[in-house]
């Protein structure tokens, strides 16, 4: 006999646990950390184990199980699983069109109200009948051919989203619809995982997600972190349907099952213009990849008046938007130089339209980037562009690694200079040494100075770069502030007046802050918040050149790979030449003593705040200036721990997420409020 005690023991256990797996999975929000989550975890196992009758089919512990699957049972789907029809055109017309349909067979005249409409996101993942009787999940199965499936309910139990046991409903059957996917930053964990273990990278979300659900042995599954949107309904027995498509959402979302928050409620063919617009602008924003939208009528009465044509409901369609990922041919590679000298291949594409724009570079960022993938000149390989994410090759059609020979190898040789090209030792990145005397360094270098971030020399860019330093103009950066009307006025395509714009800006420039230069030197390892951090440490330049590694290595932050890197830059006569060329030239900026000098008052120390749409009159680098001079960080992404959102118009994903996790949001004059705030 067991005692009652531990019965009840573990029973709550099983019930804090999938309270907490529900508030980390499904909310994001978790309320204990994983440690604490991992105490409770065992103790139950170690109960069941040491009592295997207190184990329940829907114990937490029964999430990830061990034996591997000879193959998959067929299930045959009580209720068909169907698809929906596919609105082609990608323009808003789609969605008028199917207004116009559904107003046409509900014989609905032009004086009659709007229809009601459920818009959601259309999942780019796969199917997923979840069976629950008496509320506990019995069955997973895919969509097969719509009639017939495959039972993958072990490794759909080592999905932590979906639960286990749903709550408050105790009804004979439930069967819940919808997709299995993989979220972008999961996908990119695991090729990260991939490259370090020397294994073969995957293509995209969807496929790695697909071979995830069927991969026969579900310890395989676990490893790869997959995610659930519930969007339809299966076989019900013993369970009074919503009478909205809208409601029964919220139902699913009140059981404890994942339901995506973009999902809304429109009326007529205005709100599905709308809505099409809305999450086409966020598209490249959303955590997930969605290969368009889905438009449902609303009333459930409705839907049954609409029926079915050719096993497609008439009542709901997916309207698509322009594909992220196309087939094209890779007609070669050539070899950028960036500022650093590391020589980067970049393929040149048969011109393909992806994503919104033609694409016909895409970076390869290595050349094993290339053998990974088993691509070689004249494959025809899949192209990628998401938003403003730079266009990648994500791989070929059906790569065979084993056969595979290169028909591409890095230079051994700058292109642009001549110089030797060598591999770091224990590096992947092939690098010119030819230092400043390779011109494609030089413009480089020249260019980060001129950035904004550093010197922001307003003017100098690209062209007149290329002009300066091929022309011989400029053979270095202290050379750029001997620049004259003259000079430059001689310059193809430059009028008198730019050109003094130029000279303007440079005089300008001069005035500056000890970080902006340090930055703008272009040290290796040493980007903008590193050099803020050695400017604050230091306070003057002659104290940071003249310090030894052990020194660099107390500054916050600064570790052993960029002290040397600082250490080597000042080491170089040249380089203290050019720092001493600039001071000459009058670059100055004020010197404190450092870490002991005075700073303002610093109430945002310790905050971390997140910065989305456009501010009233702050350009979001000064916001961010304000912030971090405030002594707080500015984090691109919102999660638990970020303390601000500060949104200004058009805010996107990013407002939404705060607004779920709870975060306080204000605008423009609430930061101001936070600066001014004397803490
Ligand atoms: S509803 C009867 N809603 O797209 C309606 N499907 O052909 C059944 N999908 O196989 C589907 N997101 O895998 C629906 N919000 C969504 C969806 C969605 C993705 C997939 C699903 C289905 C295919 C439709």
């Amino acid at each position: 006999m067991i005692d009652p005690r531990t019965t009840e023991r573990a029973a709550a256990l099983r019930e804090q646990l999938n309270h907490h797996a529900h508030q980390y999975y499904v909310l994001d929000a978790p309320e204990i950390p994983d440690a604490e989550y991992d105490k409770l975890f065992q103790e139950l196992q170690a109960l069941e184990a040491a009592h295997p009758e207190l184990l329940t089919a829907d114990s937490p512990t029964q999430r990830v199980i061990g034996q591997v699957l000879p193959g998959f049972t067929p299930v045959r789907h009580t209720v068909p699983m169907l698809s929906i029809r596919t609105e082609t055109d990608t323009t808003a017309n789609g969605a008028v069109a199917f207004d116009a349909r559904v107003r046409r067979e509900l014989a609905l005249g032009e004086n009659d109200p709007p229809v009601e409409y459920a818009a959601e996101l259309k999942f780019d993942g796969l199917a997923m009948n979840l069976r629950y009787e008496l509320g506990l999940l019995v069955q997973a199965a895919t969509r097969g051919d719509g009639e017939t499936g495959e039972d993958v309910t072990q490794n759909i139990r080592t999905i932590g989203q979906i639960p286990l046991r749903l709550k408050g409903i105790g009804a004979p059957v439930l069967e819940v619809r919808g997709e299995v996917y993989m979220r972008r930053d999961d996908f990119e964990a695991l090729n990260e995982r991939q490259l370090a273990a020397n294994e073969k990278t995957f293509v995209n979300p969807r496929n790695t997600a697909a071979g995830a659900v069927r991969q026969l042995d579900p310890a395989q599954a676990a490893r790869k972190k997959l995610s659930f949107f519930a969007y339809g309904l299966g076989d019900v027995q013993g369970w009074e349907i919503p009478a909205t498509h809208a409601g029964m959402l919220d139902a699913f979302a009140a059981m404890g099952l994942p339901v995506d928050h973009d999902r809304t409620v429109v009326q007529g063919a205005d709100g599905l213009v709308a809505f099409h617009k809305a999450i086409g602008e966020k598209r490249d924003s959303l955590p997930f990849d969605i290969d368009g939208i889905v438009y449902k009528v609303n009333s459930r009465e409705l839907q049954q008046r609409l029926g079915f044509v050719s096993r497609e409901p008439r009542w709901a369609v997916a309207h698509k938007y322009p594909a992220q990922e196309q087939l094209t041919r890779l007609n070669g590679i050539e070899i950028q130089v960036g500022r650093t000298g590391k020589l980067t291949p970049v393929a040149k594409l048969e011109p393909v339209f992806v994503g919104g724009t033609t694409v016909s570079n895409a970076t390869l960022h290595n050349v094993f980037e290339l053998r990974r993938k088993g691509v070689r000149i004249g494959d025809t390989v899949i192209v990628r562009r998401a938003g403003d994410v730079i266009p990648e090759i994500v791989g070929k059609v059906a790569a065979e690694k084993a056969s595979y020979v290169p028909n591409f190898h890095m230079p051994r040789t700058c292109p642009i200079c001549g110089s030797k090209a060598e591999r770091e030792k224990g590096g992947i990145d092939y690098r010119c040494t030819g230092g400043l005397f390779c011109p494609a360094q030089r413009k480089q270098a020249m260019l980060h100075f001129a950035g904004r971030r550093a010197l922001d020399i307003e003017g100098l860019g690209d062209k007149l770069v290329d002009q300066l330093v091929d022309g011989g103009i400029v053979l270095s950066l202290p050379g750029l502030y001997k620049l004259g009307v003259t000079k430059l006025a001689a310059l193809d395509r430059m009028a008198e007046k730019s050109a003094q714009n130029i000279v303007d800006a440079l005089e300008k420039s001069k005035k500056t802050t000890l970080a902006r230069f340090l930055y703008g030197l272009g040290i290796r390892q040493v980007g903008e918040t590193t050099a803020k951090d050695l400017a604050r440490h230091f306070g003057a330049l002659d104290k940071l050149m003249q310090a030894s590694v052990e020194e660099l290595l107390e500054v916050k932050d600064v570790g052993p790979i960029v002290a040397e890197s600082i250490h080597t830059f000042f080491a170089q006569p040249h380089n203290v030449e050019v720092v001493e060329q600039l001071r000459a030239a009058g670059l100055h900026w004020e010197e404190g003593d450092g870490a002991n000098a005075n700073v303002g008052p610093r109430p945002l120390l310790g905050k971390t705040l997140v910065l989305t749409g456009t501010l009233p009159t702050l350009s979001r680098d000064e916001a961010k200036d304000m912030i971090e001079a405030a002594g707080g960080k500015v984090s691109g992404s919102v999660s638990k721990k970020t303390h601000y959102v500060i949104a200004g118009e058009e805010a996107g994903s990013k407002l939404d997420k705060a607004r779920e996790l709870g975060v306080a949001v204000l605008d423009e004059a609430g930061l101001r409020a936070l600066l001014e705030h004397d803490a």
